[in-house]
């Protein structure tokens, strides 16, 4: 479904991504884990063309998004949800979730919206840079969730929220993917990642280092030891 293959992104004279491929199957979640500064934000920016590429190659359900510019790049199908979150703080929680929506319906808000995330329901009104973290991050995924995607990119979805909404978060990630959306999540809880995702990819100094299952990562602690600096 996604592919990225050999993608190259330079900063001035910085040469960020050297050569990234990855893959994201039709209905898998796949993990995207390495130390700060390795690349994979910058990674998720180029496959939403919100970072110049340079070489390389990103497919979608076997189409170049190439030359796919990035305000294009949600309609063939890919959600986002950036690190920070992306909210319109002055705007309504209502308007943070029906903007570039014409089509959307009361049913779309129930289905997408309330039932997964029933906090936003008694929020709806209130400006959405008044929300909590958790809460915004909640409106991120469910905005995003509003454009009916086939595949969902998430940016570090519980970096800096409460541990109470986190499991709130995980919980709706997981069922997300089990209604057939595939997700690609960049988290830095390695813990996290092993039960959401099925595969997973590492990240050393802008390229991919190590590919696997996320089952044979469990019994492989040396390798997220040496690329990840933690004990499992
Ligand atoms: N717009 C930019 N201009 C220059 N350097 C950048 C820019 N964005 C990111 N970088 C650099 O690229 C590297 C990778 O960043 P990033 O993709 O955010 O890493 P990660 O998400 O893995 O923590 C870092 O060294 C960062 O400083
Ligand atoms: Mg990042």
């Amino acid at each position: 479904m996604l592919s990225l293959d050999d993608v190259h992104v330079h900063f001035g004279k910085l040469h960020i991504l050297q050569g990234v491929s990855l893959e994201v199957k039709s209905g898998e979640s796949v993990a995207l884990l390495g130390r700060n500064g390795v690349g994979k934000t910058t990674t998720l920016r180029a496959i939403m063309g919100l970072a110049a590429r340079g070489r390389g190659k990103v497919e979608f359900d076997g189409e170049d998004l190439g030359r796919c510019e990035a305000h294009h790049v949600p309609r063939k199908g890919i959600g986002y949800v950036p690190q920070g979150r992306g909210i319109f703080p002055n705007l309504s929680v209502y308007e943070n979730l029906c903007i570039g929506l014409p089509g959307k319906s009361d049913t779309d808000l129930e289905e997408y919206v309330f039932m997964r995330f029933p906090r936003l329901r008694e929020r709806l009104q209130q400006a959405g840079g008044t929300l909590s973290g958790g809460e915004q991050q909640m409106l991120a995924i469910a905005r995003c969730l509003m454009m009916k995607p086939k595949l969902i990119i998430l940016d570090e979805p519980t970096e800096g929220i409460a541990p109470k909404l986190v499991s709130d978060i995980r919980r709706e990630i997981h069922r997300i993917n089990q209604t057939g959306v595939s997700i690609l999540l960049v988290e830095q809880n390695v813990e996290t990642a092993l039960k959401l995702c099925q595969r997973v990819f590492i990240m050393e100094k802008g390229t991919v280092v190590h590919s696997g299952s996320a089952h044979d990562l469990k019994t492989q602690p040396e390798i997220v030891h040496r690329y990840l600096g933690l004990s499992l």
